[in-house]
């Protein structure tokens, strides 16, 4: 989850003298970002700043990170506007600008971290990618893509598929990059019912996996809720599910067996509570899942903007302490 952000002192210095395009497109910012957590709290794993959706402004949608969020300007929705994206250079590391700026910051994290920290890189995954371009901006509920997948279903695949393809590529010079393991955010996949999930989001995420599986690589699946799906996510072949809060850690394990990565899940909003609640909080699902080597203790989304910073000191103390 993210790690970055609002909440640390540090992160808005360096936003006060960047834009936020420049603190994910300069290496150097870039890294100096990745590093602030790491530095303050002694995570096991650092994870590259950088954007799920600068991938799509390189397949020449426009985009602008608004106080709100992101907006694209002009959003796609026919097969013509699909077909008329171009292919991104993945490659392109001029600074300020290309989508390679990511690799760039992957090696120099894989440099200056220490061995046994991993460096984490990671990429929107294509049905959350569109669902983005064909919205502009993104409202809670995704009620233009989800129409659109019954108005147009073809050049949603069509779109689709062109996305499964560059990412599967992205996340692959990624890893070449020095990244440890790579993790797909499927966000936006919760909002589909179990049938829609199994014709626009399985099948990709399968493609993108399928093609890292090939090398080995440990990958991770996030979708934000995710409970109506867990029979199917198993079969995208991720390595490890990441599991958002509204459901438990335990069940989960034990539907799935002891062998399946399990990340997760503590509800970030809990960070808004005293200190001693985070602690007895953090403690319970941390009990909850005494012994299991395949766990990885994490928060069930990314952490808000306003979130005291003793409450997460008060959470990794927890966790580092807890034996
Ligand atoms: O952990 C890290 O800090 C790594 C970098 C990272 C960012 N975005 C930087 C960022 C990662 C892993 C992401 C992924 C991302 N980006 C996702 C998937 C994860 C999730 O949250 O479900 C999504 C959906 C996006 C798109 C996005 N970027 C949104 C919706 C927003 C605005 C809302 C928000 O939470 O701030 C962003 C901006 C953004 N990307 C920020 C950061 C640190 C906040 C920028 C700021 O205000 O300083």
């Amino acid at each position: 989850m993210r790690q970055a952000g609002r909440y640390l002192p540090e992160y808005q210095e360096i936003k006060s003298r960047h834009t936020f395009v420049e603190m994910c497109t300069q290496p150097e910012v870039a890294v100096e970002v990745s590093l602030q957590p790491l530095k303050r709290f002694g995570f096991d794993a650092a994870i590259v700043f950088y954007d799920i959706l600068y991938i799509l402004e390189s397949m020449g949608a426009p985009l602008e990170f608004q106080p709100n969020g992101p907006v694209f300007h002009r959003p796609v929705s026919t097969a013509k506007e699909i077909r008329a994206l171009n292919d991104p250079d993945l490659f392109d590391e001029t600074p300020g600008k290309g989508t390679g700026a990511i690799l760039a910051s992957l090696r120099e994290l894989r440099r200056v971290v220490p061995a046994d920290t991993a460096v984490l890189g990671f990429a929107g995954a294509p049905f959350t990618l569109a669902a983005y371009l064909v919205e502009g901006s993104f409202g809670r509920s995704g009620e233009r893509i989800r129409r659109l997948l019954h108005q147009d279903p073809a050049a949603v695949h069509l779109l689709l598929e062109r996305l499964a393809d560059v990412t599967a590529d992205y996340l692959s010079a990624q890893l070449d990059a020095g990244a440890s393991a790579v993790q797909l955010f499927d966000t936006w996949a919760g909002l589909l019912g179990p049938e829609e999930f199994r014709e626009f989001s399985l099948p990709y995420l399968k493609t993108v996996f399928t093609r890292l599986a090939e090398r080995d690589a440990l990958t991770v699946l996030y979708i934000n809720g995710s409970a109506h799906l867990l029979d199917d996510l198993i079969a995208t072949g991720a390595r490890v599910l990441s599991l958002d809060w509204r459901q438990s850690m335990a069940s989960a394990r034990k539907r799935f067996g002891p062998d399946l990565g399990l990340q997760g899940n503590l509800d970030p909003a809990t960070l808004f509570a005293p200190p001693d609640e985070v602690r007895r909080r953090t403690l319970a699902l941390l009990e909850s899942m005494r012994g299991d080597s395949a766990f990885v203790f994490n928060l069930g989304h990314g952490i808000h903007r306003e979130t005291p910073v003793e409450a997460v000191a008060a959470l990794v103390e927890t966790v580092q302490g807890f034996s």
